[in-house]
């Protein structure tokens, strides 16, 4: 069962964006997924409790223990708070497959990231490549000087930048009507899907 683990330290990066969306897309191809919830602030959860029930289902999991349906999911997606670090992390890296980084370019935001990927690199799975790190560029606007930098930053990171996703209204809409992109009418969201598909393309062709 393909585990996927989104995760950043910094608050506000695009955990729950990136794990909502993914949930979205792999239920919108009649798969079961089952979204695990490690954030207190139960976010993701919250979305779901918000998705409107004739949507393709999401299973829940609050991920503090097991569930029957994650036995079973064809994928399992785990959201995970800010501030992630120790055996907490370890045992959140070791129990996925992959774990997506979504990193916003502030300074602020690449100073954190950097001292994580160094933790990340460190962690056994990652090492014995049990488990493979991927990064997302969030909120990106390819016109800005901040835009540039955060290329230069991931061009570095060591782990594949697999895409950049614009800063765009559609997401917070999406947020609060429990909706990912991939349940939007195609036309709203055409140049948004566009930006998902090599991150989903490779999932799909690594798992
Ligand atoms: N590409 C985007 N375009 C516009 N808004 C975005 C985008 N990605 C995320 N956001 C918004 O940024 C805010 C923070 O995103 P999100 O909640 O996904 O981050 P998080 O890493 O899960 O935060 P936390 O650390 O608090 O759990 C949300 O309001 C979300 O809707
Ligand atoms: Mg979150």
């Amino acid at each position: 069962m393909p585990t996927i683990l989104v995760t950043n330290p910094k608050g506000g990066s695009g955990k729950t964006t990136i794990s909502t969306n993914l949930a979205g897309y792999f239920a919108s191809r009649g798969h079961h997924v089952v979204l695990s919830d490690m954030d207190r602030q139960r976010s993701a959860l919250n979305w779901l409790a918000r998705r409107p029930t004739d949507l393709p289902l999401i299973h829940e999991l609050d991920g503090r223990g097991k569930h029957a349906d994650s036995l079973s999911a064809d994928w399992t997606i785990i959201d995970s708070p800010a501030g992630l670090h120790g055996d907490k992390l370890s045992d959140a890296v070791k129990r996925a497959d992959w774990v997506v980084v979504p990193m916003q370019s502030s300074a602020f935001d690449m100073g954190a990231t950097q001292d994580f990927l160094d933790v990340l690199r460190e962690e056994k799975a990652v090492r014995k490549e049990r488990t493979f790190v991927v990064m997302v560029g969030m909120r990106v606007d390819p016109r800005t000087k901040s835009a540039q930098k955060l290329q230069e930053f991931l061009a570095q990171a060591g782990f594949p930048v697999l895409t950049n996703l614009r800063d765009a209204q559609i997401y917070l809409q999406a947020a609060e009507q429990g909706l990912s992109l991939f349940d939007m009418r195609p036309s709203l969201v055409n140049r948004d899907l566009q930006q998902w598909a090599p991150l989903l393309h490779w999932l799909v062709n690594a798992s």
